[in-house]
């Protein structure tokens, strides 16, 4: 099959979707409830109702792909090579606390592999969209990478496991970046860590406790805008594992990797 065909239409569909779900996200921002799916787990009345607005929004025009959707979407029949994978609401924490840093994200796989990703952040109206191969953009602007750049001139970003505590090898990971990076962060969006990496606002993104909808569309658009993913020890991107270092430029990639593989 020839993704040129139906892309266009894959695109459109998936930006649409996302809009809309931003929109329920800021309709719901002042009356939501909140209730934790496990420890420091949230899950509020937004999460929900964007993910069924964009289930309904993909499923009614692409019956026979899969879905997979972080609040209980599972589809998995047939034999269509397209899976979507969706965070109807990516930064939940950050949400709850109205602090304006979430965001929506559609990924599309193609025969397992990133194909197309849309990050939508309602707050800022800034549309991240890209196709591996094909190039990324903000708001159809197109994104330019940085350049090789040196941790120690870089601004990188972690993703902790909840409820880390200072065993937890992702905390020494943290500490032994802190002093060799220009800045280390911690922003609570996985999404729009991947984004703002395309878009040259960070150089570097790591984290060892992600879910398949907190990466698909991120790196989708990462990839398509020329950046390097793979997990931290240089090995093939797998969006089932949950272990990701995501980088602007090569030079990056293999001096965060080298640093991050010294805690076993
Ligand atoms: C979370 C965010 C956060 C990451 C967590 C994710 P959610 O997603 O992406 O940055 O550190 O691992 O679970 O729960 O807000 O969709
Ligand atoms: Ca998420
Ligand atoms: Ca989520």
């Amino acid at each position: 099959m020839n993704t040129h065909n139906v892309t266009p239409d894959l695109m459109k569909v998936a930006i649409a979707s996302a809009r809309e779900a931003g929109g329920i996200l800021q309709d719901w921002v002042s009356h939501f409830s909140v209730s934790e799916k496990g420890p420091q787990d949230l899950v509020t009345d937004a999460d929900l109702a964007s993910q069924k607005a964009i289930q309904k929004y993909l499923q009614s025009r692409f019956p026979d792909h899969h879905y997979l959707g972080e609040e209980g979407l599972s589809q998995t029949e047939g034999k269509s090579p397209f899976r979507w994978i969706i965070d109807p609401l990516d930064g939940t924490s950050n949400y709850v606390h109205q602090f304006p840093f979430y965001a929506v994200s559609i990924g599309l796989e193609y025969e397992g592999k990133p194909y197309l990703g849309v990050i939508y952040d309602p707050n800022r109206d800034e549309m991240f969209t890209g196709i591996v191969g094909e190039g990324a953009y903000c708001n159809d602007v197109e994104m330019k990478l940085s350049q090789a750049t040196p941790l120690s001139e870089s601004l990188v970003v972690a993703s902790l496991p909840r409820c880390a505590d200072r065993t937890d090898p992702a905390v020494a990971r943290f500490l032994n970046i802190l002093p060799l990076a220009q800045h280390v962060q911690r922003t609570g969006s996985a999404a729009l860590n991947l984004a703002y990496v395309a878009a040259n606002r960070l150089d570097g993104f790591w984290s060892t406790s992600l879910k398949p909808w907190d990466q698909s569309a991120g790196v989708a658009i990462l990839l398509a805008a020329g950046g390097v993913v793979t997990k931290m020890d240089s090995s093939p991107f797998d969006v089932d594992c949950p272990d990701l270092l995501a980088c602007s430029n090569p030079t990056l990639q293999s001096e965060l990797s080298e640093q991050l593989c010294l805690v076993p």
